[in-house]
């Protein structure tokens, strides 16, 4: 286990090993620990896909929880606003916290525009690769401007909100994700058992 994952580590402080291990709660649980990071523009469906794929894990029995910028942004990062390091400081910390749900032997489905290729990275640095499965939420910026669920599209481009993404904030598609999912077209349904299709081949879950 890697103990030392944090840069800035306080001094006089020891690492408390659990008797409880992520094995142990994983064969409880019957299913491994992971997270599942859907990626993409705002309004590209992250949320919609993450909370519905959770939906049928959940039926199937699986420990699950969605980690959702929305919602996190209310508490834990509601210090946070939308600037690159800000953006940066999110994902460090939504990377910890998904990190620790997954330890705990949970499929945790992270719902966060996460727009910078390089904190993607370090989260799947800080768990190791085969415990993070990213997922390209691929709709097109003309899509999710045209949805424009939050109004924030038309808000952006009249200037009222800065650093936008996609807009006036860069957004850095993955290179290599684990699964492109065609949520600017393709019905929910299908998207989600192409998720799910996927956990069954990452080992996560054994079947459907
Ligand atoms: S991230 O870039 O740090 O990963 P996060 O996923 O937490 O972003 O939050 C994105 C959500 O915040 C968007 O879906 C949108 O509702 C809202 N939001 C408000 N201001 C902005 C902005 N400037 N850029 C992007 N999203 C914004």
């Amino acid at each position: 286990m890697n103990k030392t994952s944090s840069s800035s580590i306080s001094s006089n402080v020891l690492w408390q090993h659990s008797i409880v291990t992520r094995n142990l709660r994983e064969a409880q649980g019957g299913h491994r620990g992971v997270i599942v990071w859907f990626t993409g523009l705002s309004g590209s469906g992250k949320s919609t896909l993450a909370h519905s794929v959770e939906e049928r894990l959940f039926n199937l029995g699986c420990k699950t929880f969605v980690l959702d910028g929305d919602n996190v942004r209310h508490g834990l990062c509601g210090d946070l606003g939308f600037s690159e390091q800000d953006r940066v400081e999110n994902i460090r910390r939504v990377g910890e916290v998904a990190k620790l749900f997954m330890q705990a032997g949970v499929i945790v489905l992270t719902a966060f525009i996460s727009p910078f290729r390089e904190d993607r990275a370090r989260v799947r640095n800080l768990v190791g690769n085969g415990d993070f499965i990213e997922v390209f939420c691929d709709a097109t910026l003309a899509v999710c401007e045209s949805r424009d669920v939050k109004g924030l599209y038309k808000m952006a481009r009249a200037g009222k909100i800065a650093e936008f993404t996609g807009i006036s904030s860069p957004y850095e598609k993955p290179e290599a994700p684990d699964l492109i999912v065609e949520t600017g077209g393709a019905d929910l349904d299908a998207c989600v058992n192409e998720v799910i299709n996927l956990l069954i081949h990452h080992d996560v879950i054994k079947s459907a």
